[in-house]
């Protein structure tokens, strides 16, 4: 049985679908605030249902057991719940749980980035029709204003590039790997110990989680329909200390960053992979698990953004904004529209141009640098420096190029592969900044 509040006029009674570590955060911050926020806005914040998975379980929030039901449907049903916050995750139910309360004109807050980045358009087109809003600062880089930045701030602006460290477990990791000469396995062992990282940390470390980030923040930016299979994504379990170490000679920091970028015609390419960025970079300085996004854009330049991408306060912050917002809206019969997406063409990993580390283990003896190079030049990529680290069995030479395109620089590693000289490829980073 669902509790009962005291409902005024400016009451918006609130039903919560997940009591993790953002729900319950969220729900402790409404407990704390509901006055405060009431005097700012005159809304009148009020939990009165959440979904959980198991009821009897112990929580750090305090709630009332008969607001506890593991029936999300109920939830989003009950007439004592004006506006949803859906913090389960995945795609199924969250994506028919949502339609079904923007359907009953009931606004959504949600954190879930998969859902978005998969079928946000459906969603968005729900909430257009049922005229109430479908929030979710919190999908990106946790507790940072970044979303309404982009939605609101940023509206007019030709935005031409955004690129960020929008996965914290990640930038843990290559912090550890960087500052403490730690193994990758090692490093991710002491993420999980932390908590930082899951049991299964396949959606952090192979990129995932930074895809899905990437084409929700592309499809803000540009106004373009980007979808999580539209990311080109590489993760960081394939970056060794060596590549780490090679970077930092030559003042560098290894970064997992997610990149979206539009092109003077049109064209959107957005990717998610380790990248060497310069000292200098502002990126280069977001340490542990911390987030960071870089906007660039016509008129107003370059903008960066930072704070914490993960965690259940931050996050919940970033929900009780949206929630706000959406109570505020909902009182007054209006609706934040998220506008139209485009079909833009969407370049594929291939056609992107950058600069590249390449580093090949070789023989150490003469024409062999006299062969690799030859490689490149038939593959028109262009080198900016070159050097020989260690020697007789030991040696590698490590290249940086020239900005040069994806598929030439591929083209040139598949040839190096077929050389007796080259023992191994032993890196390959895209380098920012240089
Ligand atoms: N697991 C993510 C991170 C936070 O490590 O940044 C949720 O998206």
């Amino acid at each position: 049985m669902a509790a009962q509040p005291t409902t005024t006029q400016s009451t918006v009674r609130i039903g919560v679908l997940g009591c993790g570590n953002v729900g319950a955060a969220f729900i402790q911050l409404v407990n704390d605030q509901a006055d405060v926020i009431e005097a700012r806005s005159g809304v009148r914040l009020e939990i009165t249902r959440v979904a959980v998975r198991n009821v009897s379980r112990d929580r750090e929030v305090k709630l009332d057991p008969n607001m506890l039901t593991r029936d999300a449907h109920a939830v989003v049903d009950d007439p004592n719940v004006d506006l949803v916050v859906e913090v389960i995750g995945g795609i199924e139910p969250a994506r028919e749980l949502i339609s079904t309360a923007l359907g009953k004109g009931k606004p959504v807050v949600t954190a879930n980035k998969e859902l978005l980045a998969n079928v946000g358009t459906e969603l968005f087109a729900v909430s257009d029709t049922a005229g109430v809003d479908l929030l979710f600062e919190a999908a990106v880089a946790g507790g940072i204003p970044l979303i309404r930045v982009l939605r609101e701030s940023l509206r007019g602006e030709p935005i031409t590039r955004v690129l960020g460290i929008v996965n914290g477990t990640t930038n843990y990791i290559l912090t550890k790997m960087t500052e403490e000469g730690a193994d990758y396995t090692v490093a991710l062992t002491e993420a999980q110990r932390l908590g930082f990282a899951e049991r299964d940390p396949t959606a952090d470390v192979e990129g995932l989680d930074a895809a899905a980030k990437a084409a929700i923040i592309a499809s803000i930016a540009f106004g373009a329909r980007v979808v999580a299979g539209d990311v080109y994504n590489e993760g960081i379990s394939g970056v060794t200390g060596a590549d780490i170490a090679i970077a930092k000679r030559l003042g560098y920091v290894v970064k997992l960053l997610a990149i979206a970028e539009i092109s003077a015609d049109g064209e959107v390419a957005v990717r998610v992979h380790p990248a060497m960025v310069k000292n200098t970079h502002p990126l280069a300085s977001v340490r542990d698990s911390f987030n960071a996004v870089f906007v660039e854009g016509k008129a107003v330049d370059s903008l960066m953004f930072y704070g914490r991408g993960a965690g259940g306060f931050p996050t919940a912050s970033a929900v009780l904004g949206d929630v706000i917002d959406a109570a505020i809206n909902l009182r007054k019969g209006a609706h934040a529209t998220i506008g139209t997406f485009a079909r833009l063409p969407i370049s594929p990993i291939d056609q992107t141009t950058s600069e590249y580390l390449v580093g090949l283990d070789v023989a150490d003896r003469s024409g062999v640098l006299h062969a690799v190079t030859g490689v490149f030049a038939r593959h028109g990529v262009s080198i900016r420096t070159a050097e020989q680290e260690g020697m007789g069995e030991n040696a590698r030479l490590v290249f940086i190029t020239h900005t040069a395109r994806e598929a030439d620089v591929q083209a040139c590693l598949r040839e190096f592969r077929t050389l007796d000289v080259v023992k191994r490829t032993s890196g390959l980073l895209r380098v920012i900044g240089g």
